[in-house]
């Protein structure tokens, strides 16, 4: 897509051919475009329009209804923060007396609408003009356009004593090849542009890779790790006043048509204490391991560690709690592939569902070796225990 594409998306006629692609999106790409064309849609503006389309479609993951409106990019739909997420930060911000905020790097505009909606004024910049005109439109389609303004540009030279908070997302994909950059160091903008923000803005946050590694989190900031049901979606660093905690799991559960977020805080520091296997096993939700906060939710469930290494969190009592899954475990035996195979074939179990935490088996390769046979399910956790292979037998409890 380029800028006269977008600009013909954004004419009357560009808005009729996206109604029309958006009924067509999901199925067939060639019927779709014979569609359009037979409708009178001119070739290039039907490609862009199912182009947008389709991206929409993905993107109500992501953004729900508001996805219908917007213009996206493929990588910049990639990169985008949840809106549940999006809005949870921007309360954050607000609640720290953020009200002016540059977003230096705002990519299609996720966190930058968001911080609008909650009444902050906004300053996007962006360096590629094409995600930078889609921000704009996105926030026109959003009727933000005058708390969201995005200019054009390379945000390192943007001027931050203006504005009270920065927030900067950076990019963490390679221009050209699109492929993911898992060093920070080779983020854009750069990570020394980025974690020297917050010495020049007291209340900065970054968005960064979950898997950052902690010894790259800045001295006295808040890390924060978020999972979205399961998923380990994001982290963020809260620098200056806007850190509270050195650590801090937040994860959203869906429930119903509602998503709702937890959060669980502490050190970071502290060592689980260590016991043997008891009756429930909480595997823990992968925002909390990665926080660092194993110990912390240890503490709430009254639970120990099987293995000092492994996060699986074992405990005589099931507890209902958003920072894990919890198993209710009927047997647990030495690693055997006999033994465990003989055990299931006993039970009639026909399916069960592997979970597993420092073991190197592979879970579908295990499947096929047990050849199961039966009607009825079981869970099995691969694990060690005070250095054993071990497998845990149980059933979910929800
Ligand atoms: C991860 S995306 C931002 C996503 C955004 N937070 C959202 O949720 O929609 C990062 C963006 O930073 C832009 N970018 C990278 N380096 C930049 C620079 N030096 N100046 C301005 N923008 C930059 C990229 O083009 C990309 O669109």
């Amino acid at each position: 897509m380029d800028l006269d594409q977008l600009a013909a998306l954004r004419t009357p006629e560009g808005s009729a051919a996206l109604t029309a692609a958006a009924g067509l999106a999901g199925g067939d790409p060639l019927a779709a475009a014979s569609a359009l064309r037979a409708a009178g849609v001119p070739p290039t503006l039907a490609a862009a329009a199912l182009t947008q389309a389709e991206l929409r479609h993905r993107a109500v993951g992501k953004f729900g209804s508001a996805a219908a409106g917007m213009f996206l990019t493929r990588p910049g739909l990639e990169q985008a923060t949840r809106r549940v997420v999006a809005d949870r930060r921007a309360a954050r911000l607000s609640a720290a007396g953020v009200r002016t905020l540059a977003d230096l790097g705002c990519g299609l505009g996720a966190d930058a609408l968001a911080a609008a909606r909650a009444g902050i004024r906004v300053y996007g910049v962006e360096a590629d003009p094409v995600t930078a005109a889609m921000a704009a439109a996105n926030a026109e389609a959003a009727g933000l356009a005058e708390l969201f303004t995005v200019e054009c540009g390379d945000a390192t030279g943007f001027d931050v004593s203006g504005v009270d908070g920065v927030f900067c997302d950076p990019a963490r994909r390679a221009s050209g090849t699109g492929r993911r950059i898992f060093d920070p160091r080779a983020y854009s903008p750069p990570w020394d542009f980025v974690t020297g923000l917050a010495e020049r803005v007291p209340r900065t946050v970054v968005k960064v890779a979950p898997g950052l590694d902690h010894a790259l989190i800045p001295a006295g900031a808040e890390a924060e790790w978020v999972g979205v049901d399961g998923d380990l979606v994001e982290a963020a660093l809260w620098c200056g006043e806007l850190a509270e905690v050195p650590r801090r799991a937040t994860v959203y559960r869906q429930r119903g048509a509602e998503t709702h977020s937890h959060q669980l805080t502490g050190s970071g520091a502290t060592e689980a204490p260590v016991g043997p296997v008891r009756g429930y096993l909480y595997d823990p939700d992968p925002a909390v391991v990665r926080a660092h906060l194993v110990a912390e939710l240890a503490t709430e469930l009254d639970a120990t560690l099987g293995d000092p290494s492994i996060a699986y969190l074992y405990a005589d009592a099931p507890i209902h709690t958003p920072y894990a899954r919890c198993l209710e475990i009927t047997d647990v035996l030495p690693f055997s592939l006999k033994r465990l195979r003989a055990l299931l074939r006993d039970r009639r179990v026909g399916r069960v569902e592997i979970l597993k935490r420092g073991s190197a088996l592979t879970p579908e390769q295990l499947r096929r070796d047990l050849r199961l046979a039966g009607d009825e399910a079981a869970s099995l956790a691969l694990t060690r225990v005070d250095g054993a292979p071990t497998v845990l037998i149980g059933r979910p409890v929800h």
